[in-house]
C-alpha cells in the first residue's frame, strides 16, 4: 500500500519515521479517520475541518490547507485503488529531542496518512452488539481528536475481554460516549445523546444522525443520561465513521428493549444507507 508522508507518496516499506517524533514520545498530535464508499471520500470537508480545529486547540499549525488535505486523501484512495475502506491521517508536532514543552525554535509538523480496504460491518449493523459500562478515565478535552488514546484503549480492551464490542463510558454518573463511538438511546420515540461538550468527541456520524433525525421528524434531545436510564431505553445504538449506525442490544449482559435492533434504529440505518455514495 502507498502511504503519504510529508509531501511524498511512498510504499510502506520504504518510509521512515524518526524515533524523536513527538507523536511517539508524547502522543503529541491529532488524527482523523475518513470513510471511503464507492471510491469516494464521505463527509471529507467535515473531517478535515475537525482536524484543523483539533490542531488549533492543541496550538499546532497544519502545513496544508483543508483542501490540500482532501486532495492528499483523494490521491491515496486513487493510488491504492480503494473502493470501500477508509483513510487514516495524523499530524504530530514534529521531531525534536524529548522535552515536554514545544520545540524552540519551532519544527515542522509531521503529516502521515494511509488507506485501508475494508467492507462495511454488515453483520454488526444488522444484528447489533453487546457493550459494557466502563469508567471514563480520559482527560477533560475529549472534544479534541488527540493521538493520546490510552483511556480509550484500556476501555476497549476491557470490553473485548468481556466479549463485547464496545465500552460505554461513564463519568460522574452520566454516559458520555463510547471508547471510539458516540452513544444514543431512544425512549418513547425521542432520541437522546450527550450534548457536544468537552466531554465527548462531536462525531461526524453523530452530526449526520442528528440531521437524519430532523429530516425524518424524529425528535432529539441532546441531554446527558445516567447508566440506569440507558438500561431503561427502548432502543440503543452507537455511531462512528467505521461502525456507522450500530445497534447496541445489551449493556452489562442486560437486554435493551426486546434485545434486538429496534424499529427507529433501523429507520435511521436505512436513512443513513440512502445518503452514502
Ligand atoms: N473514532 N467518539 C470517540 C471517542 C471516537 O474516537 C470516535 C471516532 C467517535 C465517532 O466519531 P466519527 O463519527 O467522527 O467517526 C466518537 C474513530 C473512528 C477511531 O478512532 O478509529
Amino acid at each position: 500500500m502507498i502511504h503519504f508522508i510529508d509531501g511524498q507518496f511512498l510504499a510502506k516499506d520504504s518510509l521512515t519515521i524518526s524515533i524523536d517524533d513527538r507523536g511517539y514520545y508524547f502522543g503529541d498530535g491529532v488524527y482523523e479517520v475518513v470513510k471511503v464508499y464507492d471510491g469516494e471520500l464521505y463527509t471529507a470537508e467535515e473531517h478535515f475541518e475537525r482536524l484543523s480545529q483539533s490542531a488549533t486547540k492543541v496550538k499546532m499549525t497544519i502545513p496544508y490547507s483543508e483542501q490540500q488535505l482532501i486532495d492528499i486523501a483523494k490521491e491515496l484512495v486513487k493510488v491504492n485503488g480503494i473502493v470501500t475502506g477508509h483513510i487514516y491521517m495524523q499530524v504530530t508536532r514534529g521531531v525534536s529531542s524529548r522535552v515536554h514543552q514545544f520545540p524552540n525554535p519551532e519544527v515542522a509538523p509531521v503529516v502521515t496518512a494511509y488507506a485501508v480496504h475494508n467492507q462495511r460491518p454488515m453483520k454488526t449493523i444488522e444484528n447489533g452488539v453487546g457493550t459494557i459500562f466502563v469508567d471514563d478515565i480520559r482527560w477533560l478535552r475529549c472534544d479534541i481528536k488527540s493521538l493520546n488514546l490510552l483511556g480509550s484503549v484500556l476501555a476497549k480492551q476491557e470490553a473485548f475481554e468481556a466479549n463485547c464490542a464496545e465500552a460505554i463510558l461513564v463519568r460522574d454518573g452520566i454516559v458520555t460516549e463510547g471508547s471510539s463511538t458516540n452513544m444514543f438511546g431512544i425512549k418513547d420515540g425521542i432520541v437522546y445523546t450527550h450534548p457536544a461538550s468537552n466531554l465527548i468527541l462531536n462525531g461526524i456520524t453523530r452530526r449526520v444522525v442528528l440531521r437524519l433525525c430532523e429530516e425524518n421528524g424524529i425528535p432529539v434531545e441532546e441531554k446527558a443520561f445516567a447508566p440506569e436510564e440507558a438500561l431503561a431505553m427502548d432502543e440503543f445504538f452507537m455511531t462512528s465513521t467505521t461502525a456507522e449506525v450500530t445497534p447496541v442490544i445489551t449493556i452489562d449482559g442486560k437486554a435493551i428493549g426486546s434485545g434486538v435492533p429496534g424499529p427507529l434504529t433501523k429507520k435511521l440505518q436505512e436513512a443513513f444507507a440512502r445518503q452514502i455514495p
